[in-house]
């Protein structure tokens, strides 16, 4: 029987998630149908999407910009939301409350939500082999992005975190919120600094600001260093990247976590693990 899945935005027509799904859906042997759907930008438009969605029996949806915290909202009231999800305050995947469901709670009030993002980030990042525990890492970025990956980072054991941002009194409220949305983060010590402050020497650099669709580029300093460098965004040439490859760090840009995402979305919704790295060859085929 064919399960269905949407994932919904706005804009959509460029999301790769029908393509790696399909390949998912390929290696696990089970037959999927995956759309892109628009909705408009208004959270009472996406609420009643989502409600025909899985009204009308698809399985499971992906959540992309701007829908992400308005998704969580929703499953806040509703079925409830995975810790991931609760302390990004973001939902990038959607599922049904299977327990709800057998109490007999209506099917739209038993939208569950998860955030596979900052997981998919650090499973990428494990198999490229970058060791993160005990690691010295620094975040650029205190938006969206950059809440998202802090708790699955500290889960996987950095010993030191620092969040850089142009805009100090950004960095400084989101490390207060995590902390008092999780205990494992008010437990760890988190920096916050200016972005043209971060400096010396790191074992991992994170890029999770917007800048690479601005053409702006970073204010890093000359004393800043680090082994390994990511950046969150992909599919394009990213100055950052180009400044830490010039200074022989290893690089990665965040192709790999969308597939990462991605690949923990399909396991929640399907049960079936996922051999990411076979996939991720296909997909490059
Ligand atoms: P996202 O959800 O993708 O993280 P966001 O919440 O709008 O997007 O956050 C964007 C992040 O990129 C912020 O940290 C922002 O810095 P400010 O808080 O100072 O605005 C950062 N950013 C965006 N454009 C930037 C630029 N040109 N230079 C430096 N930082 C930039």
């Amino acid at each position: 029987m064919t399960q269905h899945f949407i994932v919904i935005g706005n804009p959509i027509a460029h999301s790769k998630s029908p393509e790696i799904h399909q390949v998912f859906a390929a290696q696990a042997g089970i037959d999927i149908d995956y759309q892109r759907q628009y909705c408009p930008d208004d959270a009472a438009s996406f609420t009643a999407v989502i409600e025909a969605f899985f009204h009308g029996g698809g399985v499971g949806a992906n959540v992309t910009v701007p829908f992400k915290q308005v998704a969580c909202d929703c499953c806040a009231a509703r079925g409830g939301l995975s810790e991931h999800a609760k302390v990004a305050g973001a939902v990038n995947t959607l599922l049904l409350n299977k327990t709800l469901l057998q109490s007999d709670v209506p099917t739209a009030e038993a939208l569950y939500g998860d955030n596979t993002d900052g997981q998919g980030l650090v499973n990428h990042m494990t198999s490229l082999g970058w060791p993160l525990t005990q690691a010295r890492v620094a975040i650029i970025g205190a938006g969206g992005a950059a809440r998202g990956v802090v708790l699955p980072l500290i889960e996987a054991g950095v010993k030191q975190l620092t969040i850089a941002n142009r805009t100090l009194t950004k960095a400084e409220t989101l490390v207060t919120e995590l902390s008092a949305a999780s205990h494992t983060i008010a437990e760890h010590d988190i920096q916050t600094c200016t972005t043209t402050e971060l400096t010396g020497q790191f074992d991992l650099i994170i890029n999770a600001t917007s800048i690479g669709l601005s053409g702006d580029t970073l204010p890093l300093a000359e004393e800043l260093n680090c082994h390994y460098a990511y950046d969150m965004m992909y599919g394009r040439t990213l100055p950052f990247l180009q400044h830490f490859e010039a200074r022989a760090a290893q690089i990665s840009d965040g192709y790999g976590m969308l597939i990462g995402q991605a690949a923990l979305s399909f396991e929640r919704w399907t049960g079936h693990t996922i051999d990411v790295a076979l996939a991720t060859e296909t997909l490059k085929q």
